[in-house]
C-alpha cells in the first residue's frame, strides 16, 4: 500500500460506512475496518468524512467569449478545483467552421499535458457541420473517448448558434454512434425582441440582461428542446437548468425518454434575479440568467426529490474591467461567472445544514456524472476506482473570498458567503493535491479521460 486512510466515515451515492481506505498505484485497492498497514503511509480522517472527488462537467477555461477570454485559463482552473474537492474537470472546446473535432480537441490536450494539474475530459461544442463531415467524424471522436458533444440555441451574433436542423442533426447522430449531446437551451428570437426594445428605451442596466431572458425565453428553448428528445428517442443533457417551466416539463419528458438528463448550477440555487438590482449585478451576469424565487424552490425541489441529475458550474469568470465594459449596456457585459472551486464546498455545506444528504451531493456531484459521461474509474468510493478522494470536515465554518480561492479571477460572486464544513485534502489518484488551504499539485499531473461510449440500441 502506498496510503491509508484512517478512521473516516466513506460516503458513496448510496452508503455511509466507516471504513479505511487503502491506495496503491493511484486506486482504491481495499476497503474496510483495520486494515493493516504495511508500512502505508497514513492518514488519519477520525470526525471526517471520506468523499469521492466532485466531477465537474460544465467549465470553460481559456475561452474566447465576449469580446475577451475566460480568466481561468488550464492551470489556474484546475489549481482552483483541487482546492475545492473537484478532480476531474470537463471543459467545452469550441469548433468552428472548417475546424473537424481532432483539431479543436488536440490543439487543447496540447495545452492541459503541460498545464492541468488533475483529470480532464473534453465535451466538443459543435457550432458547424462542415457540410456534414462533422456528422461523420462523430464515431471517431467516440472511438477516442470523446462521448458527448454540445450546442448552442444562443449566441448568433458569436457565430455559435445552431438551429433545429443541425440540432436534430446531432441529437440523431449521437444517438447512433453512443454520444450525449448536451444543449444550452434558451430562444435566441425573443431575446433579441427583447434586448432591441430596452435599448431603444434607454433601459440598459444588468437588471435588464435578466429581463431580456427571463423564465418564459429559457422555459419556450427547454420544451422544444425535449419534445425533439423524446420523439427522437436520443439522449440530451440540458445544461445549466435555471427555470421552473422549463425544468417541469424535462422532468416530464424524462419520464418517456430515460436517457434525458437534466443540470444546474450552485448560482441558481444560491441567488435569485434580484441580485441585477445590484450595484455589482453585472458581476453576476451570466447566460441563462438566475431567476426568481419560484425557479429557484423548484430547482431545490428537484435536487431533493431526484428531478436533477447533476450539478456543475459553468464556471466562466471575466476581470472586474471585462464586466465593467458593461455598466451602461448590458449587452456588452461578458457571460460567465466563478464556481469551480464552490461546487462541492456548497451543495456539502446544503447537506451538512440538512437541505440534502451528503449520498444526494456525492451522486449529483460524482457519481451520476460519471456514469452519464461514460467515466468508469472516477465518482465513488470503490475498489478498482481512482483513488480521487476528498477529506471533509464537516465541522469548519469558512468564508469565501477572492483572497482564499485559488484561480486567477479578481473577484467571485461568492464573495463572503459562508458555508458549513470544508474540504482539508484532496487527492488526485492518490497524490494529495490539495492540503488545508493550499494547492500542492503540480501543472501536467492531470491525465486526459478516455470516456467510454453510451449503450446504441
Ligand atoms: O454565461 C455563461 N454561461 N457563459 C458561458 C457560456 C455558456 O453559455 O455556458
Ligand atoms: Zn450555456
Ligand atoms: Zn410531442
Ligand atoms: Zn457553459
Amino acid at each position: 500500500m502506498d496510503l491509508i486512510i484512517k478512521n473516516g466515515t466513506v460516503v458513496t451515492a448510496t452508503d455511509t460506512v466507516k471504513a479505511d481506505v487503502a491506495i496503491r498505484d493511484g486506486k482504491i485497492v481495499a476497503m474496510g475496518a483495520d486494515l493493516p498497514l504495511d508500512g502505508a503511509k497514513v492518514v488519519d480522517a477520525a470526525g471526517k468524512l471520506v468523499l469521492p472527488g466532485a466531477i465537474d462537467v460544465h467549465t470553460h477555461l481559456a475561452m474566447p467569449f465576449g469580446g475577451t477570454t475566460s480568466a481561468d485559463g488550464y492551470l489556474a482552473g484546475t489549481r482552483a478545483a483541487a482546492c475545492g474537492g473537484v478532480t476531474t474537470v470537463f471543459d467545452y472546446p469550441m469548433q468552428r467552421k472548417g475546424m473537424t473535432i481532432k483539431q479543436v480537441i488536440d490543439s487543447k490536450k496540447a495545452i492541459c499535458e503541460k498545464e492541468a494539474c488533475i483529470d480532464y475530459a473534453y465535451h466538443c461544442i459543435i457550432t458547424d457541420l462542415n457540410d456534414g463531415a462533422i456528422l461523420d467524424e462523430m464515431e471517431s471522436a467516440v472511438a477516442s473517448g470523446i462521448t458527448s458533444f454540445k450546442c448552442f440555441f444562443v449566441y448568433k451574433k458569436e457565430g455559435m448558434m445552431v438551429d433545429d436542423g443541425v440540432f436534430a442533426r446531432l441529437l440523431l447522430k449521437a444517438k447512433e454512434v453512443g454520444a450525449m449531446l448536451n444543449l444550452h437551451a434558451e430562444n435566441p428570437d425573443l431575446i433579441d425582441y427583447n434586448v432591441e426594445k430596452f435599448l431603444a428605451e434607454g433601459k440598459t442596466s444588468a437588471w435588464y440582461h435578466y429581463l431580456s431572458r427571463p423564465e418564459y425565453v429559457e422555459a419556450e428553448a427547454d420544451k422544444r428542446a425535449v419534445h425533439w428528445a423524446k420523439h427522437l428517442e436520443a439522449p440530451l443533457y440540458l445544461v445549466h437548468m435555471a427555470d421552473k417551466e422549463g425544468l417541469e416539463a424535462a422532468i416530464e419528458a424524462k419520464k418517456e425518454n430515460s436517457n434525458i438528463y437534466i443540470e444546474t448550477c450552485p448560482q441558481y440555487l444560491e441567488f435569485t434575479s434580484e441580485v441585477y438590482k445590484r450595484d455589482d449585478g453585472r458581476n453576476f451576469v451570466c447566460s441563462p440568467p438566475i431567476k426568481g424565487q419560484e425557479s429557484q424552490d423548484a430547482l431545490w425541489k428537484a435536487i431533493k426529490n431526484g428531478g436533477i441529475d447533476v450539478v456543475a458550474t459553468d464556471h466562466c469568470p471575466f476581470q472586474s474591467h471585462e464586466k465593467d465594459w458593461g455598466i451602461n449596456d448590458f449587452t456588452k457585459i461578458p457571460n460567465g461567472c466563478a464556481g469551480i472551486e464552490n461546487l462541492y464546498p456548497y451543495m456539502l455545506s446544503a447537506a451538512n445544514q440538512g437541505k440534502l444528504s451528503y449520498n444526494q451531493v456525492v451522486a449529483l456531484c460524482a457519481s451520476n456524472p460519471a456514469k452519464i459521461f461514460g467515466c468508469a474509474d472516477k465518482g465513488s468510493i470503490a475498489v478498482g476506482k481512482d483513488a480521487d478522494i476528498v477529506i471533509y470536515d464537516p465541522s469548519v465554518d469558512f468564508t469565501i473570498s477572492v483572497d482564499n480561492m485559488h484561480s486567477d479571477y479578481d473577484h467571485t460572486i461568492w464573495e463572503g458567503i459562508q458555508v458549513k464544513g470544508y474540504p482539508v485534502q484532496t487527492y488526485s489518484r492518490g497524490r494529495l493535491v490539495y492540503d488545508h488551504g493550499d494547492f500542492v499539485g503540480e501543472p501536467g499531473w492531470g491525465n486526459f479521460v478516455k470516456r467510454e461510449k453510451r449503450p446504441t440500441k
